[in-house]
């Protein structure tokens, strides 16, 4: 089955879609990205796309911040993804990557006085940490600050502290990369927001820890709230606070909620599947699978049935 792309304002095979290597973009890491899930539902031979609006809206504030001019609302942002992902035919999970991006293809350093464009694709796409329980190490890369890069706007030129963070844990021999803030506050993951259960509450750091506000972050913490009681603290976290949680997982759209087993050598809890992250987990794969009809409103169909 042919994956497609929406390039230049069509539609088209992704094998076709190519960028100039002038493309401003490229050079300066000028473009707003987002990952969005489609997760095949085989009894309802559907595939629903998780929470796209608020992915649009996500992309929508990264492109005030980057000076990027959307030439499309985020009705007809949703509009394409629907009949992009519909046009692939696939029966399984995809990810459809959109991205708003400095088009033009000159050299120079800026935001003002540059064309931009929108393209999205959409590939098939298991689990991004292929792992049922991560290993983790607390990076020697940091997450920057706000006025250095903001952290939440998916720039893509912020990535390079990502992928630095992703292949020095991977390296070494770890799952994945806990970050922490400039002032050693625990931040995030290289691609995915981190909660602890403590005294049998979650907590996550807050919007001030250098931190993408993750759409699957705020799905757990309402799924906490609504189906399970549990509050959640977004707050300063400590490092040290890592190796003492009672559970801790990890959330992101690509990763799921990934449960960690491990960090810096020290065993989380008795190193298993915690009760309260299993318990998450389950509600979670059923709300993105469109199995559960409370949260119907967060799953858009792509096929008419
Ligand atoms: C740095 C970073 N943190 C957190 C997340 C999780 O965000 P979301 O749940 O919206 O995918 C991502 C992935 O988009 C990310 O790249």
């Amino acid at each position: 089955m042919p994956s497609y792309a929406y390039f230049q304002k069509r539609f088209m095979p992704l094998a076709e879609a190519k960028l100039g290597v002038m493309t401003t973009a490229l050079h300066y890491g000028t473009a707003i990205f987002e990952g969005i899930r489609g997760n095949w539902n085989s009894k309802k031979k559907q595939i629903y796309l998780f929470r796209l609006k608020d992915h649009y809206l996500r992309l929508a504030n990264g492109c005030r911040v980057l000076k990027v001019k959307l030439p499309y609302t985020i009705d007809e942002l949703s509009q394409i993804t629907v009949e992009l992902v519909a046009m692939c035919r696939f029966e399984e999970d995809v990810y459809v990557r959109p991205l708003a991006y400095k088009s033009a293809e000159r050299l120079g350093v800026r935001l003002h006085d540059v064309e931009d464009d929108f393209l999205a694709f959409v590939i098939p796409w298991g689990p991004y940490l292929d792992v049922d329980k991560a290993r983790c190490a607390v990076s020697s890369w940091r997450r920057p600050d706000c006025n250095v890069i903001p952290p939440n706007a998916k720039i893509t030129g912020l990535y390079a502290n990502n992928a630095l963070a992703k292949s020095e844990a991977v390296e070494n021999g770890f799952d994945e990369a806990i970050m922490l803030t400039p002032d050693g506050h625990v931040s995030e993951g290289s691609g995915e927001n981190i909660f602890l259960v403590l005294d049998g509450k979650l907590v996550t750091p807050a919007s001030y820890a250098s931190i993408l506000m993750g759409i699957t972050r705020d799905t757990v913490i309402k799924l906490a709230q609504n189906e399970l009681g549990i509050e959640t603290l977004e707050r300063q976290v400590e490092r040290s606070e890592l190796y003492i949680a009672d559970e801790c997982f990890l959330t992101g759209t690509a990763a799921h909620l990934t449960p960690v087993a491990e960090i810096d050598h020290r065993q989380i809890g008795d190193g298993e599947i915690g009760e309260v992250t299993k318990k998450l987990q389950q509600l979670y794969f059923e709300v993105i699978r469109g199995n559960n009809p409370k949260y119907l409103d967060w799953c858009t169909p792509v096929y008419k049935r």
